[in-house]
């Protein structure tokens, strides 16, 4: 005999009232069994994404996902955990120089991440363009990386919050992605479960994230922060602009070199500056509060930590990366000052050049994306190449210029920079 009758709970929800803790667990538990069935979770989350939930119900529904599966204990680890979230971005690598930095404190990094779908990539993709580098790690080799290196990166397991994948991949079909409550208990389930001791999400805002506007992002993060502390991960969050690309590299080997740069002390700027925000935040919930984290950049403390982050699973930090068969190169039209770069376009377009899937099955060619000759605010000069899209497959360069069309303007010096103002927008704490 069930407890609940689904009807009934999305009816409470429909009518814009409050799922009890014991309606909400048997809700994820049932669902998870087989029992509810995807038309009625579908229901609910059209329910949520329009009703809303409050702050107890959402964390009853992290606490139920997480309940779902498995849970993973570092606490027996010689050293600290921390770990980082982003919410997604265009050219967004910063784990690939971020972990390697903090971990060379000697701190433990735990990163279990994903695959990348639409428009923005994942970090597993990017480091799978090094040759050898695997991302499948057993639990007993994580610990093993974690004590000799301190930094990991790989797949999540199926047996961490299940619920949550078949919620994901539900809400993905349904329109219903963008509720705050479902995002906020999505992410924070697996953080939560990954079992690391302190967390810092990057909550992006902008074009080319997943929120585009700054209240809802400041809001998504005020609730992940909360949910994090509640279950006793120290949490904080940066509210980080995505309105234009981040670095000069969109795709995957190309992203790998922009972060090996980096890791080299040189690189863009903004990869930089949000590699040592974020790198100082992770260190100073850990307990690290006076890390010189720009000095283990500069002095190859960094690098050392990456190139035996690579070799522990499996890639040669040395070896070349892949390059594209084509390239396509867009000259400025006329000499001015770059003063937009949308993120979206640019995103859409390498996906399409191939460095992006559309079906979670698809494979993702390495070598396939873009990259940026000139950022906004910099002085062009008709003829110079603004940006190269590379592609192993020639075909590509139409539809991938067609996403482009009108998604970076040359204007004149003392125009407006559109560029959706300072990096970092906000830190909260609570
Ligand atoms: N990432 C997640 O893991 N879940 C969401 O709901 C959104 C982004």
């Amino acid at each position: 005999m069930e407890a609940f009758d689904a009807v009934d709970l999305i009816r409470t929800k429909r009518d814009k009232g409050a799922l009890s803790t014991d309606e909400i667990n048997w809700l994820i538990d049932a669902y998870t069994r087989g029992y509810v069935a995807d038309e009625q979770m579908s229901a609910m989350t059209m329910a949520i994404f329009l009703n809303g939930m409050d702050r107890r119900e959402i964390k009853d529904l992290t606490m139920a996902m997480i309940a779902s599966g498995d849970t993973m204990d570092f606490s027996s680890l010689s050293k600290k955990t921390t770990d980082k979230h982003s919410t997604g971005g265009v050219g967004d690598k910063i784990t690939l120089p971020l972990a390697p930095l903090v971990a060379s404190f000697g701190v433990a990094v735990p990163q279990l991440s994903g695959r990348g779908l639409g428009h923005t990539g994942g970090t597993l993709d990017k480091l799978e363009s090094i040759p050898g580098w695997r991302a499948n790690v057993s639990p007993a080799r994580m610990r093993e990386i974690l004590e000799q290196v301190g930094a990991v990166v790989c797949a999540a397991g199926s047996g961490l919050a299940p619920a949550d994948g078949k919620l994901y991949a539900l809400r993905d079909i349904t329109g219903t992605v963008e509720a705050i409550p479902l995002i906020a208990s999505s992410i924070m389930s697996k953080k939560i479960a990954e079992g690391t001791a302190a967390l810092v999400l990057d909550v992006k805002f902008g074009s080319g994230a997943f929120l585009k506007n700054i209240e809802h992002s400041r809001e998504l993060a005020q609730v992940m922060v909360q949910l994090g502390q509640d279950a006793g991960v120290a949490t904080s969050a940066l509210i980080t602009n995505m309105h234009v690309p981040l670095g000069l590299a969109i795709g995957n080997a190309n992203e790998v070199r922009e972060s090996v740069e980096v890791l080299a002390g040189g690189g863009p700027a903004d990869i930089r500056e949000l590699t040592l925000a974020l790198a100082t935040e992770m260190l100073a919930l850990a307990g690290f509060p006076d890390a010189d984290v720009a000095a283990a950049l500069d002095d190859g403390r960094a690098m050392d930590t990456w190139r035996a982050m690579v070799t522990a699973q499996g890639g040669d930090p040395s070896a070349e990366l892949p390059v594209a068969r084509e390239t396509h190169v867009v000259a400025a039209e006329r000499s001015g000052v770059l003063v937009q770069q949308q993120a979206l376009p640019f995103g859409i377009a390498a996906w399409r050049l191939g460095a992006g899937r559309a079906r979670a099955e698809d494979p993702v060619q390495h070598a396939a994306g873009v990259d940026l000759h000139a950022k906004p605010g910099d002085t062009v000069t008709k003829g110079q190449p603004l940006f190269t899209l590379s592609a192993d497959e020639p075909e590509r360069f139409a539809r991938a210029l067609e996403a482009l069309d009108g998604a970076y303007l040359i204007g004149d010096p003392g125009d407006t920079i559109d560029d959706g103002g300072p990096l970092i927008a906000e830190k909260i704490t609570q």
